[in-house]
């Protein structure tokens, strides 16, 4: 891979994070390169989470540093990070149960600061032809990830691989350049895991994404990704590709034991 030239577009340096006596994470460091599938591997409570929640400015770090393009943005917001460009999905899935499968979607695309108050307020033609951009955008993105057929039905109904894809759809609503996918196959099935894996890679191609994908489903990780980073107790204690972590002694003993052998 040669991605060199550009630079990485996420590095985490160091970064570490308290929760009074607890520590979730413990000077992690790593960088992530434009276009790259990097996975996240690791025991429950092993500190995934709260990473993906110290990049996408969820949760603050307490030290270390977080770099978006070589700048910091370990101080920003949320919001100023997802402007950015990080979008991310939530392990608890976040979707809003009483609106349909269509109006969760408008409402993420409503985030983007498009129509302004005052001509929403007016109804002006900006404005209405804003409304019709954001529903044609809606469309297209529930046929990408096969939800169309499902438009009108309460997301709280959906079976959960599809309120998974929502989730995911809600994501790029936002048009981001790195998607954060936490535990995106969690409940689905052998072959809904394999269109899942298909879809991801899809996505970043059509969307020219970077991705982090956190998995507990081995195998399905080391086929999808070109790297990974292995956490454990909050410690990285293994970064490569899927074949140089599967060999790692360290990662063998800690996690993955017979597993992968
Ligand atoms: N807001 C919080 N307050 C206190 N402790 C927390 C908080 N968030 C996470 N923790 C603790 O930090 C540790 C890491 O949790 P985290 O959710 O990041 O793990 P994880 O690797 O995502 O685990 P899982 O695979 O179960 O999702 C755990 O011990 C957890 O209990
Ligand atoms: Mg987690």
């Amino acid at each position: 891979m040669n991605h060199s030239a550009a630079g990485p577009l996420l590095e985490v340096r160091e970064l570490t994070c308290r929760f009074g006596g607890l520590v979730a994470l413990d000077r992690v460091s790593f960088a992530v390169q434009p276009g790259e599938i990097f996975g996240l591997i690791g025991p429950n409570g092993a500190g995934k989470t709260t990473l993906f929640n110290l990049i996408s400015g969820v949760t603050p770090a307490t030290t270390g540093e977080v770099l978006w393009r070589g700048e910091p943005i370990t101080a920003l917001p949320t919001h100023r990070r997802n402007r950015l460009g990080v979008a991310r999905t939530f392990q608890n899935l976040r979707l809003f149960d009483g609106l349909s499968v269509l109006e969760n979607l408008l409402v993420a695309l409503q985030r983007q600061p498009r129509s302004t108050t005052l001509a929403s307020l007016l109804n002006s033609p900006s404005h209405r032809q804003a409304e019709c951009q954001r529903l044609e955008q809606a469309w297209e993105l529930l046929e990408e990830l096969g939800l169309a057929a499902l438009a009108e039905r309460d997301a709280g109904t959906l079976a959960y691989g599809d309120r998974r894809r929502l989730e995911i759809a809600r994501a790029l609503a936002t048009r981001p350049q790195l998607l954060l996918l936490d535990e995106p196959a969690a409940g689905m099935n052998p072959s809904e895991k394999d269109s899942l894996c298909a879809l991801i890679n899809e996505l970043r191609q059509r969307h020219q994404l970077t991705v982090m994908v956190i998995e507990h489903h081995v195998p399905l990780l080391m086929r999808l990704c070109e790297r990974m980073a292995v956490l454990d107790f909050g410690m990285r204690i293994a970064l490569g590709t899927p074949e140089e972590v599967r060999h790692d002694p360290k990662v063998i003993d800690a996690y993955l034991g017979g597993a992968v052998a």
